[in-house]
């Protein structure tokens, strides 16, 4: 997961040891794809501790030979339609406004979930100090009142 994030042109790179930690404590809101050879698509999440209702993405990534055959969305309505899980309110993430396959990628899971996309501002670039971070947007899809059968056969 973390070769694939340094590998995606856009994500955040976190220490392998963050990785390990999302895939044990939060292992139910994380998945990964895989082909015969090495992971090809990952998504880790969490639900937001004070609003459990709220699926958070944190990074979702598909390594950029398998790009555009829908894996990153799959991964995320994977995650919605977890049996495990009660069904999610909201999905939440943050995204750099530049980052348009991003925007395009929870767009379609709204018009998928037939709910609604917002943008809102979430961490600004000087909540990053020295870094010279871009601002990251909150983005949210909800509120989600049921899956649509057909898009999990
Ligand atoms: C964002 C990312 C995960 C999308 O993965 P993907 O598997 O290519 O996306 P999908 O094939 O599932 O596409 C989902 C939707 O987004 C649209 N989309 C995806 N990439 C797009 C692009 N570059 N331009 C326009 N639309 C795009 C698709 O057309 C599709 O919409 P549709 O269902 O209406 O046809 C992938 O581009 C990536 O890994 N980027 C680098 C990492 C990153 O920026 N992650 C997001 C920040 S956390």
């Amino acid at each position: 997961m973390r070769l694939l994030a340094e590998h995606s042109g856009s994500l955040d790179l976190h220490p392998t040891y963050t990785y390990l930690l999302c895939c044990s404590l939060f292992r139910d809101t994380c998945r990964v794809v895989r082909d015969q050879e090495s992971i090809v698509g990952f998504v880790t999440g969490l639900r937001k501790p004070r609003s459990p209702e709220v699926l958070f993405v944190w990074q979702v990534g598909v390594l950029e030979s398998a790009r555009g055959q829908g894996l990153g969305k799959t991964l995320i309505l994977d995650l919605i339609k977890d049996s495990k899980l009660p069904l999610p309110q909201y999905i939440e993430a943050t995204v750099a406004p530049e980052n348009s396959p991003s925007l395009k990628l929870f767009q379609s899971i709204a018009k998928e979930l037939k709910c609604e996309f917002s943008q809102s501002s979430g961490f600004e670039a000087h909540h990053f100090g020295s870094e010279n971070h871009s601002p990251e947007h909150l983005i949210r899809v909800g509120p989600i009142k049921h899956l649509v059968p057909t898009t999990f056969s």
